[in-house]
């Protein structure tokens, strides 16, 4: 029923019901916007509902007379590639009430002739007026004359070649002025002297390279100066005391000391992303409310505590900088922070704690912290301890650093049998720890990790084997990725019950044989991709204690066995209907195989022999066409069960 409305609902929005001038304004178009909740809007959707209903056709006369012509109707008319403005006002002089307040957007047109013309001429009560992707450059004034009531104004993409005063000068309630992608190159002092109300205010992707104090206008609350030349701010925004955002990114800036608004107590997100930053400005102890700051791509090199008073601080971005070290001081009282990016940064300490996590971490005040990104990074050890209270901690993104040692510290190895201690990093989901220098795992590193879903340590140095309580207690564990290690065997790794790995990443290792044990602590396991390893055994009981189930449908476990040797195997057809009787389907071509007019029978004898005994002989007939047709293509044994 609801779902039913709705359909009536959106389709009153698209299909200009209520424009009835629309015939008329040809090349343009017109709709109607929509007043969320008045009377009104529920009478036009049951007018809607009725002409829906009996299947008729939209009829503009019939809705003309429907007491569209209220006072404060908004009317949205939209003209693209227009020849002139002489086309532009022929098609809409005279065609609405001046009650009717019209946003105008006119864009990818010709408006050579514009300065032959004024926006009075089309006797219209534009509001908000539009002017994209003209060609707009030099533009005489008194064109403008006549937008009295105009409080927001796009000239972007166009190649105006300075800000437009003597147009602004006639846009005195003018709130909202876009201005981006254009050629100016400056901002003097009485550039907004005209337009004292000004808060949106948009330069972003000129060629901006000096400001004058004083010039931008004094209630300004979002400010984009974004994707200019600018190498300094010249102190422009000291007085901008209701700025809330303000971008800068993309610039030349090497510093914004002394820059802020001086009392800066509104300022939420500051985007200086993409500058020349060295340091953070003292000032920024006394931004209260920011919220959100970007500041990656700049050349940062410490915080020397700027952010200790963020108190408000959500998200914190500084990837791609220069920092060496965090210092234990640095978030003191950056209780809200979530999100903290640290990616592609120098950091070797994460403030205070030493290898067996004693001492402290700047980490540790940030207890709402969602997602830390600590990637590319110099980082030789980490210890879990340094995450201790931060219970929200979801992600943790620890790969492309060089830890060699990784550890649960002090702290939670003296707590590890008290049941309700926390255990740190308990909550994380997502641990990324791929591309480091791990040769081993520290015995029992993860347990109390209940909530861990994924976890990655692919390209470490890992190995002969994973020991058989190092991955123990990962009780949620679905994804693990131990690729491009140097495992030599699974064996002991099946001896950590994971009972919800579904996926397996062993590639790219050293393994020789998957024995009978191996996958017998993942019970639901679904896909294990062993391929480029060196397996030349594989035994069937090596399923027969896993049952992929999927979302609690029973499926088949997939065994991804590319470039081993066991494909070459002649016995590797008996085996694989010994799999599929567990419920588990080999994939991989063997390359390369050695001539099988000598199939080597000691290996199929030993496949053969360990086959299970009862179904075997039910399938003989099978596995011998499947050995036949194994032989008759060559040297290369294609194959994939056929079981589904
Ligand atoms: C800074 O402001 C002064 C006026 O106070 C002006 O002369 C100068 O050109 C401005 N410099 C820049 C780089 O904006
Ligand atoms: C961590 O940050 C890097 C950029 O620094 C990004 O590419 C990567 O996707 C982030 N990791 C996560 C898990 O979001
Ligand atoms: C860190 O703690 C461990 C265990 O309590 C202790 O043996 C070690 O000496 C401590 N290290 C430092 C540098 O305090
Ligand atoms: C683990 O990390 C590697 C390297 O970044 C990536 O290619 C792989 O897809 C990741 N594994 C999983 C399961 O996400
Ligand atoms: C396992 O990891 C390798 C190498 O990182 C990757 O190419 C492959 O797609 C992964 N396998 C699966 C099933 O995701
Ligand atoms: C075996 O596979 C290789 C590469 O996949 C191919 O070049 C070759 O022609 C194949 N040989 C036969 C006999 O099919």
């Amino acid at each position: 029923m609801s779902g039913i409305l709705l359909t009536l609902m959106s389709l009153t929005v698209s299909a200009n019901l209520h424009c009835a001038v629309r015939r008329e304004i040809n090349p343009c178009t017109c709709r109607q916007e929509e007043f969320p909740s008045s009377v009104n809007t529920q009478a036009q959707t049951a007018a809607a509902t009725v002409v829906a209903s009996t299947g008729g056709s939209v009829n503009a006369n019939n809705n003309a007379g429907g007491g569209t012509h209220h006072i404060g109707e908004r009317i949205e008319v939209t003209c693209e590639k227009m020849k002139s403005f002489d086309q532009l006002a022929e098609a809409l002089s005279g065609k609405f009430t001046p009650e009717q307040q019209i946003t105008l957007r006119v864009s990818h047109s010709n408006l050579r002739d514009i300065s032959h013309h004024d926006f009075k001429q089309l006797r219209m009560s534009i509001t908000r007026l539009e002017l994209n992707h003209d060609h707009l450059g030099v533009l005489d004034g008194d064109v403008f004359a006549g937008l009295g009531r105009t409080q927001y104004l796009s000239l972007a993409d166009n190649e105006v070649p300075s800000i437009p005063r003597h147009i602004l000068s006639h846009l005195s309630l003018l709130r909202t002025l876009d201005l981006s992608r254009n050629r100016i190159s400056r901002i003097d002092s009485d550039d907004f002297k005209y337009n004292p109300t000004l808060q949106h205010l948009a330069m972003a992707g000129n060629a901006i390279s000096e400001m004058t104090p004083g010039s931008l206008p004094p209630l300004v609350k979002h400010l984009h100066v974004g994707r200019n030349h600018l190498n300094s701010l010249n102190h422009t925004l000291r007085d901008l005391n209701q700025l809330e955002w303000l971008l800068i990114n993309s610039n030349e800036l090497t510093s914004l000391d002394g820059e802020l608004p001086s009392s800066g107590h509104n300022l939420k997100m500051l985007y200086a992303a993409d500058n020349r930053l060295t340091h953070l400005p003292a000032e920024f102890r006394y931004l209260h409310r920011l919220e959100t700051l970007f500041l990656q791509h700049n050349k940062i090199r410490n915080l020397d505590g700027t952010l200790q008073k963020a108190r408000r601080l959500k998200f914190l971005e500084l990837s791609y900088n220069e920092l060496q070290e965090l210092n234990e001081n640095d978030f003191i009282e950056a209780e809200m922070l979530e999100d903290l990016e640290l990616g592609h940064n120098s950091l070797k300490s994460l403030g205070g704690a030493d290898g067996d996590g004693n001492g402290s971490s700047a980490l540790y005040p940030l207890r709402s912290l969602k997602c830390l990104n600590l990637t590319h990074n110099e980082l030789r050890e980490f210890s879990l301890a340094s995450l201790r209270g931060l219970r929200e901690l979801r992600l943790l993104d620890l790969s492309s650093n060089r830890i060699a040692r990784l550890h649960r510290g002090r702290l939670s190895s003296e707590n590890l049998v008290e049941e309700d201690e926390e255990i740190a990093g308990g909550n994380i989901q997502d641990l990324r720890l791929q591309h480091n220098e791990l040769r081993r795992l520290d015995s029992s590193l993860f347990l109390g990790m209940k909530e861990l879903q994924r976890l990655n340590l692919s390209h470490n140095a890992l190995g002969p084997t994973i020991g058989p309580r190092n991955l123990r207690g990962l009780d949620g564990l679905r994804v693990l990725d131990i690729s491009h290690n140097q495992l030599t065997t699974l064996e002991d790794t099946s001896d950590t019950w994971l009972p919800s790995l579904e996926e397996l990443n062993a590639s790219h290792n050293r393994l020789v044989t998957l024995s009978g044990r191996d996958f017998r602590g993942f019970p639901v396991l679904c896909w294990a991709d062993v391929s480029m390893n060196q397996i030349r055994t594989l035994m069937p009981e090596l399923v027969a204690n896993t049952r992929c189930t999927i979302h609690g449908v029973p499926d088949v476990l997939r065994i991804y066995l590319q470039d081993n040797p066991v494909l070459c195997d002649a016995g590797l057809a008996d085996l694989t209907v010994a799999l599929e009787v567990n419920h588990a389907k080999v994939y991989g071509v063997g390359s390369d195989c050695p001539s099988t007019t000598t199939l080597a029978p000691p290996m199929a004898i030993e496949l053969t022999s360990a086959l299970p005994s009862e179904p075997l002989p039910l399938l003989l007939g099978r596995v011998e066409l499947a050995a036949a047709a194994a032989a008759a293509s060559g040297g290369n044994v294609s194959f994939a069960a056929t079981l589904e």
